[in-house]
């Protein structure tokens, strides 16, 4: 209900000079408590909007009250896919602060991915910017409980009206947020994934590295077929061979074997997650050997066998970390330690939270904080 709407300017600090013009509501929703939430079902009270054509490149950025917005049925992004996003997340820290973590990382890839997509490039600390402005706008959204987070739904979207297949000449750029718990609804507790060997997800020179809504669909049969069967996610192998492990549905995947981590080197087929190179750098500051290399599910299977296989876990910003406690490829189950979640799982689980949630003293950089008071004022 936006029966009066307050407007402001806010200018966003940097290079360029964007002044993102804020309209907000007057009565807020009510929200959800901490323990109700599931993942991106209740969306807040704001959304950013930016718009790209030809004439005047991205302008007229804006933060306005979430809600419907109408497209006529011609546009672009309807018929052949041409939309991109990133996923990310504020955490409310016990002193009150607001941090997001590596938002310039999630600025970078969102370009690589319009770039392989035909889109345009966004100015990188623009992106940030409005991710920042948009969070502290919708501040008392963040939730407060442990393991909840507000998820932030950067996304840019073709709004060509034309039938013909080519590159948009205009897009919207928007970020939606929504208060989150844990993405597959159990917190640390070990998932039981399918390996698929009969559909693929990517393949050499394809979208498979893009964060694009078709590599998502191209998931969602199989998905629903490892669902029926009483999977919570599947684990895709290569295209070519399909031996080759390369990574789950929503994250990217790590192996203990003995005293190393292996996880699927990036190539241009997987998600080059920004979740994963945290953990890969917080693992090797502890001096634990993270090989990123080509892994078999057959050398899987063997190291399950003699007892080496020791944990698994998937890593991606839905997901935080996911203990992987069961794995069924082609009529074999291996239980992972012994189906619990394993000791260096946990581990990495709390020191990648305690950074994220500013418990733990950030050494690396990754975090940045949301400006209180930037709501209304430039
Ligand atoms: C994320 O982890 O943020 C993603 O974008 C994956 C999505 C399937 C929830």
């Amino acid at each position: 209900m936006f029966a009066a709407v307050v407007f402001s300017r806010w200018k966003a600090r940097g290079a360029m000079d964007w002044d993102i013009q804020v309209c907000t509501v007057d009565q807020r929703k009510p929200r959800p408590g901490d323990e109700e939430l599931g993942f991106g079902q209740v969306f807040t009270d704001h959304m950013f909007i930016m718009n790209y054509d030809e004439d005047c490149g991205w302008h007229d950025p804006r933060i306005v009250p979430y809600g419907p917005m109408s497209f006529e049925p011609s546009v672009a992004s309807f018929h052949y896919g041409q939309t991109i996003f990133e996923g990310m997340k504020a955490y409310g820290c016990p002193d009150g602060r607001a941090l997001l973590f590596r938002p310039g990382d999630n600025a970078r890839r969102l370009n690589a991915t319009a770039e392989r997509m035909c889109i345009p490039s966004l100015d990188e600390e623009l992106f940030v910017n409005a991710v920042k402005k948009t969070v502290a706008v919708d501040r008392q959204w963040i939730p407060s409980a442990p393991g909840t987070s507000l998820y932030i739904r950067p996304f840019i979207i073709a709004t060509e009206k034309y039938l013909g297949l080519k590159p948009s000449s205009s897009y919207k750029f928007i970020i939606i947020m929504s208060p989150v718990g844990a993405y597959h609804g159990r917190g640390l507790t070990p998932t039981r994934i399918y390996v698929e060997t009969e559909y693929v997800r990517s393949v050499r020179g394809g979208t498979g590295e893009a964060k694009t809504g078709g590599n998502y669909a191209a998931c969602l049969k199989a998905e629903a077929r490892a669902a029926k069967m009483g999977y919570d996610q599947v684990l895709w192998l290569d295209g070519q061979q399909r031996q080759f492990v390369e990574e789950v549905g929503s994250m990217n995947v790590f192996f203990k074997i003995g005293d190393q981590v292996i996880t699927p080197p990036l190539g241009g087929t997987i998600l080059a997650g920004i979740t994963r190179d945290s953990v890969i750098k917080i693992l090797r500051e502890w001096g634990v050997a993270v090989k990123q290399r080509r892994i078999s599910i057959q050398e899987l299977a063997e190291a399950h066998e003699s007892g080496s296989l020791q944990e698994a876990f998937g890593t991606g910003t839905a997901a935080v970390i996911t203990p992987i406690g069961q794995l069924h490829w082609d009529g074999l189950t291996m239980d992972i330690n012994e189906g619990q979640t394993g000791e260096l799982t946990s581990k990495v689980y709390d020191t990648l939270l305690g950074i994220q949630t500013g418990r733990i003293e950030d050494d690396f950089g990754w975090t940045v904080e949301v400006p209180v008071g930037a709501e209304t004022s430039g």
